[in-house]
């Protein structure tokens, strides 16, 4: 009551300011043109059932080269006088090696348009060597193209069949339809009208184009467009934008969109294309806007809204397992319509230019798709096991007594931390690449005192370069600046004023980029704490269109930025990662980088974060759902500012943010300039032991959270996860984005985001559910999920561990995550309601990439019938005896914690407990060993996670 009390009165002292997002600068679709035409064209094509596009079936052939089928769309444009117009989209369709299916649609002839003289004339098609992982550089297509049976039409010719004489077989049905058997995966090519059906072991799962949605703006002159206008088409904005904020564009080559439509069977639950400040299961777009995908800075965004956000993944799933990933990087929007009654979602995706390039991907599961993603884009980077401690954020910290006063601040009130980060202010005159020398005049000893306790720096530097000095001389004078559309350097506004932009979408440019940083991090070997943020790569440019770059720019001297713009902020990072781990190859350091603009593939190199945020509840309870989406999408390591960006939070907030922010797979506290400080150790109590025990369990946790950033690194399975990727079974819990798992550890999650809130409702799956902290134990008897009051005081936070889990912790408090490696492990064991529970640990020396050599430790424990425990290894270094090995300083598991569960067989505490162990079996007094009602807990078991043993308790 007290406590209350005293919030009260702190809420009343910290009323909120009114912030928005100026919606206005951005576009809606009616207000695009290209999402504007395609909507009026799929909406009058589904009134007049007309099909433009048809599959030629003797332009069919196999393309050995490519190991993929080839065929010719055929756009015919009717006209009054006969002369219809015939434009030729090749076809090609491929299977990746795990059997996803890849297609792409081009654009055959094109020339280059009056004015467009810089550009390339082709459609661009590269966004996919920047998403895929450069192991499908070469082998996307390798895999052996399956065999393919024909149901033959009359007109079907044998020159056909001669062509595809080696894997085709004969059938006399007679439409034109390919069937095609790949694994558990079947695929029908139907010529006319075109689509593509796809089933998962004989049963539908997505049908493309099923709608006829399909559409390729093919080039014409502005002068010819009225004969290359279908009847369904509107011609809005074709040649102009007159949306306010863009109308300079000169949109060199006219019409040039994309679209499709993809039918989703046995499901109206999708997931996916972040980032976006919605829920997590994707809402029905077709009574307003549907999503964009177009990265852009949106200060104070606005909640619930399809609006663009700082990064975009343009990959969907459905609770039945079906993934399309949409391989293009320019502004694109989505369309999404659920249909209940015949369980199915049909969706339709509008890219502004570029080819069709469309992976499928279907699994038994939605982690098996999952799976595919990451494995196509690149696995999620495992971090260095500091980057997943806390991090101290603030625009900004003003110098170096400063930052090293939160240092010692820190210590003083036995608040973890890792990272200290400083923002724009650390610079002279916000010219990257500089340190502002009055305030950081010798950053290499802030550095080395920094890493005393194994900290680590993070400085800003954004891809905008201040007109007029060394730095942005030297891109002008390379040639490696962002030019606009008349081939001149481009010269837009942000931070420093007058700025010019990085080139990194070309390879010099890329190479000019990281020479920059080898100067800039030039210091002594055994320094190696130093990081980078790359912020405001969207990019935001405050006098641009929409806050971003004009479409019309171009990148290495040809490619418009209409074609690359979701790209850009990935090739920035990538080039900075780059620089970041050659120049720390020495010590064969991991870096770690945060980036806000994002694209598939983001996640091999960068975590990001949900940008500008506001302290208010609303956005404490949106950053979740936004969390758990990049989460499913492949990039999982990220968070929100805590405890909002922009504002000041109250004290209530600040705590319930930080016992949310925990659970981030990026926890950093972050505030705006104009904010006041709220460092954790100048809170009062209640708040600062809040704060402080709510950051120390973070660390305690921190072998289980890295455990699942292993898993993650090899799998992509989230680290956020959502109750429906652990609980398929149950129908309810698709559309849960305020609970949550983490990872596959069994604990469950649901953070209190709302003032006052003395009790909250959680939801459990079947089974039994202990308190973590109590291990007081309750059993979901029934068939389904079930719902239960929690108490929440302020200093609570809800989460439980599931029953037939095992999770490794550590309990001491120590300043830094460096100085926890020496400390051993405790077993916190969850049983079932059988006694039975299982838990992986993985461990490597958490900073360089020598796991990658084998440097590492792999184990699982398992409990059989409540009181045998076995620790089964997997791997283990060959080099564990090696003294100079510091992978595994500490093996030793120093307890063992036993929940113990009404329904279980009745475990108790024996005076000496028995462990197997090579051969051997000893006894093991356990007198200061511990029980209560909720758990048993063997002290000094003296058992070492790399070795096989069984205890017997
Ligand atoms: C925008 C970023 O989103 C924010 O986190 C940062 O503090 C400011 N830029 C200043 O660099």
């Amino acid at each position: 009551m007290v406590l209350l009390k005293w919030l009260v009165c702190q809420l009343v002292l910290f009323a909120s300011l009114s912030h928005a997002f100026t919606d206005y600068l951005l576009k809606k679709c009616a207000q695009s043109g290209f999402c504007h035409r395609n909507r009026v064209y799929s909406d009058n094509i589904a009134k007049s059932h007309h099909c433009y596009y048809k599959l030629d079936a003797q332009s069919i052939a196999h393309d050995p080269l490519q190991n993929s089928l080839s065929a010719t769309i055929i756009k015919t444009i009717p006209r009054l006088d006969g002369a219809d117009i015939a434009v030729e989209l090749p076809f090609s369709l491929s299977f990746l090696q795990d059997h996803s299916v890849r297609f792409t649609i081009d654009e055959k002839e094109r020339t280059v348009a009056s004015g467009g003289s810089l550009l390339a004339s082709q459609r661009y098609n590269e966004t996919w060597m920047y998403a895929f992982d450069e192991k499908f550089h070469d082998e996307a297509n390798k895999t052996n193209f399956p065999e393919l049976r024909f149901a033959k039409q009359e007109h079907s010719t044998d020159s056909l069949w001669s062509r595809l004489s080696s894997f085709l077989t004969h059938s006399n049905s007679t439409t034109d339809t390919i069937h095609l058997q790949n694994g558990n995966i079947s695929l029908e090519i139907l010529t006319e009208p075109f689509q593509l059906k796809i089933y998962w072991q004989n049963s539908l799962r997505l049908i493309v184009n099923e709608r006829n949605f399909l559409n390729i703006e093919h080039q014409r002159s502005k002068e010819e467009n009225f004969a290359h206008v279908l009847p369904e088409e509107t011609t809005f904005n074709m040649f102009k934008d007159d949306f306010m904020y863009s109308k300079h564009d000169t949109m060199p080559l006219g019409p040039e969109s994309v679209a499709l439509d993809f039918t989703f069977f046995q499901s109206t639950n999708l997931f996916g294309i972040p980032e976006h400040p919605t829920s997590l299961r994707l809402m029905d777009t077709s009574q307003g806007e549907p999503y964009r995908l177009f990265n852009v800075d949106v200060f104070e965004y606005n909640i619930g809204t399809t609006q663009p956000m700082y990064g975009s993944i343009p990959f969907m799933f459905s609770s039945s397992s079906t993934s399309v990933f949409w391989v293009n990087a320019a502004d694109t929007w989505v369309d999404i319509k659920y249909d209940t009654q015949q369980n199915k979602t049909m969706t339709h995706w509008i890219s502004e230019n570029g080819v069709v390039d469309v992976v499928i991907s279907l699994g038994q599961d939605i982690p098996a798709v999952i799976d595919k993603f990451t494995d196509l884009t690149g696995r999620p980077f495992l971090p260095p096991m500091s980057s997943i401690g806390y991090h101290q954020c603030r625009w900004n910290y003003n110098d170096e007594t400063d930052v090293l006063t939160v240092d010692a601040q820190m210590d003083a009130n036995e608040i973890p931390y890792d990272f200290i980060w400083l923002d724009l202010e650390y610079t002279n005159d916000k010219k990257y690449f500089t340190w502002k020398r009055n305030s950081f005049p010798n950053p290499k000893r802030l550095l080395s005192k920094l890493n005393k306790l194994g900290r680590n720096l993070v400085v800003l530097i954004d891809p905008h370069l201040k007109k007029g000095y060394e730095i942005s001389d030297s891109v002008i004078n390379e040639n490696v600046a962002v030019k606009d559309h008349n081939g001149n350097d481009y010269v837009g506004h942000c931070w420093p004023g007058n700025s010019i932009w990085i080139d990194t979408m070309s390879e010099y440019g890329q190479k000019i980029w990281k020479s920059f940083f080898e100067k800039f991090m030039d210091l002594p070997a055994d320094l190696t704490n130093l990081f980078i943020w790359n912020d405001m790569n969207e990019p935001s440019i405050f006098d641009g269109p929409e806050t971003t770059a004009p479409k019309d720019l171009i990148h290495d001297n040809h490619t418009e930025e209409r074609s690359i713009h979701n790209l850009y902020g990935l090739s920035v990072h990538e080039a900075t990662y780059d620089a970041v781990k050659s120049i720390y190859s020495s010590s064969d350091k991991r870096p770690f980088l945060l980036t806000r603009a994002f694209f598939a593939g983001s996640q091999r190199t960068a975590a990001t974060w949900t940008g500008d945020n506001v302290a208010t509840w609303d956005y404490l309870k949106i950053s979740i759902p936004m969390v758990l989406s990049n989460n499913v999408a492949g990039m999982p390591f990220i968070g929100a500012d805590i405890a909002g960006f922009a504002e000041d939070p109250t004290p209530e907030l600040i705590a319930r943010w930080y016992q949310a922010g925990l659970w981030y797979p990026f926890f950093r506290a972050h505030a705006h300039i104009d904010t006041k400080r709220r460092e954790p150790y100048l809170f009062d109590d209640p708040l600062k032991s809040i704060v402080r025990d709510t950051i120390q369990l973070r660390y305690f946790l921190l072998p289980t959270l890295y455990t699942m950033f292993y898993k993650s690194s090899t799998t992509g399975f989230p680290i956020m996860n959502p109750m429906f990727i652990e609980h398929p079974e149950f129908p309810e819990l698709y559309d849960i984005d305020n609970q949550f798992y983490w990872g596959d550890s069994g604990l469950l999650i649901k953070p209190v985001t709302d003032p006052g809130q003395s009790e909250i409702e959680m939801i459990f799956p079947p089974g039994v559910f202990y308190d973590f902290e109590s291990m007081a134990s309750f059993v979901n008897t029934g068939a389904d999920p079930a719902v239960k009051i929690i108490p929440t005081p302020l200093d609570k936070i809800p989460f439980f561990i599931e029953g037939g889990h095992i999770i490794t912790i550590k309990d001491k408090y120590r300043r830094s995550s460096k100085l926890m490696k020496n400390d051993p492990y405790v077993l916190v064991i969850a049983p079932d309601v059988k006694g039975h529970a299982v838990g992986d640990l993985y461990v490597d020396d958490g900073e360089t990439f020598g796991y990658q050599r084998g440097e590492y430790a792999k184990t699982r424990f398992v409990l059989e019938d409540g009181h045998i425990l076995k620790n089964v290894p997997s791997h283990t270094p060959d080099n564990l005896m090696d003294i100079h090995n510091d992978v595994l300083r500490n093996t030793n598991i120093e307890k063992i914690i036993v929940a113990k569960n009404e329904l279980q067989r009745d475990i108790a505490l024996k005076d000496s407990v028995t462990i197997k162990q090579g051969g051997e079996e000893r006894s093991f007094p356990t007198k200061l060993s511990h029980e209560d009602d909720n758990k048993i807990i063997i002290m000094n078991p003296m058992l070492d996670i790399t070795e096989n043993w069984e205890l017997i308790f």
